[in-house]
């Protein structure tokens, strides 16, 4: 584990498709340091009630901050939906999550103002990207989609299956028929389904993988925060705790990573 000194940026999800979020974050922040929690003991989070989720999310936070976690990022759309602000209330630690970053760049990037959001039951439920849309540009129209058939495709590798595509058009047709000109990935999972999504939704359609928005958005802060970004560790090293460890998660964090992953199982947690 971490040593008394190092201080990380840390990310959690409910399992590893977080892990896109980590490697975004590699790809923009190489050097820096990076501690990962997925909780897969208790994963899907996108099927669970909003106390659930804050429960888990705060342990998830309490686990990353107690080994070293300097500033915190909710990967995990589902806990970032219904916990991050009692989060932000609850730990002083900077935190981060996907939600906020791909609101402003959907805002920014939609012409006609129509845009499309899809995600699992819980973010979708929560209501909470029709708030913050909203809330950036009340002319704004949101559309939302719940997938709950998505992620465990991506976690099969279904990701070239007829059965895939044919479930993806039916998903997108209702946001197809509203004509939106934006599209925003609202999960983990759905970057690796980006390349099928895309054409399916139309070429002109901006989508936003909010994997890629935060990374920018810390990117960003760390510049703004130069005290902070020089306490952080960096020496390139990912480490990837999980409460669980299964052979198709494993599978999966090797998809994101396009490498072999070290997963490693923290025992009695929860
Ligand atoms: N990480 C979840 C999300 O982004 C997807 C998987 C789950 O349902 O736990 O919403």
């Amino acid at each position: 584990m971490a040593r008394a000194r190092d201080f990380m940026i840390g990310v959690f999800d409910s399992g590893v498709g977080g892990m896109t979020v980590a490697r975004a974050i590699e790809q923009l922040l190489p050097s820096y340091d990076l501690l990962y929690f997925g909780d897969l003991a208790r994963t899907p989070y996108g099927s669970k009630s909003p106390e659930t989720i804050i429960r888990y999310a705060r342990q998830n936070t309490a686990f990353l901050v107690a080994h070293g976690a300097r500033l915190v990022i909710v990967a995990c759309n589902s806990a970032a939906s219904v916990a991050s602000e009692i989060l932000a209330r609850e730990f002083a630690q900077p935190l981060f999550e996907v939600i906020n970053p791909a609101v402003a760049q959907a805002v920014a990037a939609t012409r006609s103002g129509r845009i499309g959001v899809i995600g699992t039951r819980a973010t979708v439920r929560s209501g909470i990207y029709e708030r913050k849309i909203g809330a950036a540009d009340e002319r704004c129209m949101v559309y939302s989609q719940a997938c709950p058939l998505l992620v465990p495709l991506v976690e099969e590798g279904w990701m070239a299956k007829p059965e895939t595509k044919m479930i993806l058009r039916r998903y997108l047709a209702p946001l197809k028929n509203r004509q939106i000109d934006t599209l925003v990935l609202g999960c983990t999972h759905y970057p690796l389904l980006r390349h099928l999504i895309q054409p399916r939704i139309g070429r002109r359609v901006a989508v936003i993988d909010s994997s890629q928005a935060v990374a920018l958005r810390l990117q960003e802060y760390l510049g703004g925060h130069p005290d902070l970004a020089r306490s952080l560790s960096k020496t390139g090293r990912h480490r990837h705790y999980v409460s669980d460890v299964t052979p198709a998660a494993q599978d999966t964090a090797n998809r994101i990573f396009e490498r072999q992953v070290e997963l490693i199982k923290v025992d009695d947690f929860g």
